[in-house]
């Protein structure tokens, strides 16, 4: 693995990415239009950089973004890779291990899920301050334990955004490997267990994350009730229409993690 990260931070340093850099920041469905605020943009497509998987899922392009933000250095995945598409642990990651390996002062990881909570609307934006894994789906490689806590971190971001004017939510991600949605008597219980959220990445990262000591913080942003808290089928199109009416705050509070955080 170590060898892999070699070869491609070589690569992405030959091909413009600075050898080091002031933030990470992985996009969600849907959230990939942050990538196009960066300034001075080194764009690389996924098919180009050695040992990276092709992504399939709809509103991920699938592009490294290298460049600056508010004077910060950063690279931008636009597009993941899900556990649930087949890739192993190990790739599920990289982006993380990319982190590390970039010596990057913070990622900030961002998601979208279904709200389980009745109190939150489509659109909220909600910082993750712990997470539940009811099917330990994705465990990591290692049996180390996940050491992060994520509380002080999610109050933080709660401030910054607080700073901005942005209101924001906290709480639990529940995370569910995919692809497939839920049933309605699991989000019932995902709600008794209380969990906020519910979604098909992060934790994964998150786990890595802890291991490599990189400081995170991870934003859901709500593009649907999850199963059976509203009528109504669940489908990819809410993902991107919630995505869309909410990408300028969530610009706004990256930029302003990566400055402040
Ligand atoms: N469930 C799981 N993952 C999701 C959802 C959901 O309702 N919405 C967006 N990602």
């Amino acid at each position: 693995m170590t060898e892999e990260i070699d070869e491609i931070r070589s690569y992405l340093v030959q091909n413009g990415v600075p050898k080091k850099v002031g933030a990470v920041i992985i996009l969600g469905s849907g959230l990939g239009s942050f990538a196009e605020l960066i300034q001075y943009p080194v764009r690389l497509s996924y098919h180009q950089i050695p040992h990276f998987p092709a992504t399939s899922v709809q509103g991920h392009s699938g592009e490294l973004v290298s460049g600056e933000v508010a004077g910060e250095k950063v690279i931008a995945f636009s597009g993941r890779f899900h556990f649930y598409e087949g890739h192993t642990f190990s790739k599920t990651v990289l982006p993380v291990r990319i982190a590390k390996a970039f010596d990057a002062d913070k990622l900030i990881i961002s998601n979208a899920a279904g709200a389980i909570n009745t109190g939150f609307q489509i659109g909220d934006l909600m910082v993750i301050n712990d997470l539940i894994r009811p099917f330990h789906p994705a465990s990591a490689e290692s049996a180390e334990l996940f050491r992060y806590n994520l509380y002080p971190i999610a109050e933080k971001v709660q401030e910054i955004a607080g700073e901005i004017g942005l209101s924001l939510q906290k709480g639990s991600y529940v995370y569910v490997k995919g692809p497939n949605y839920e049933t309605k008597a699991e989000i019932r219980a995902f709600r008794v267990l209380g969990g906020d959220v519910v979604g098909m990445s992060t934790l994964p990262e998150l786990i890595e994350a802890s291991r490599l000591n990189v400081p995170s913080a991870a934003i859901s942003l709500v593009t649907n009730m999850a199963a059976g808290v509203h009528k109504g089928k669940l489908d990819h199109s809410e993902v991107k229409e919630a995505a869309e009416s909410r990408k300028e705050d969530f610009a706004k509070l990256v930029t302003e993690l990566i400055k402040k955080l």
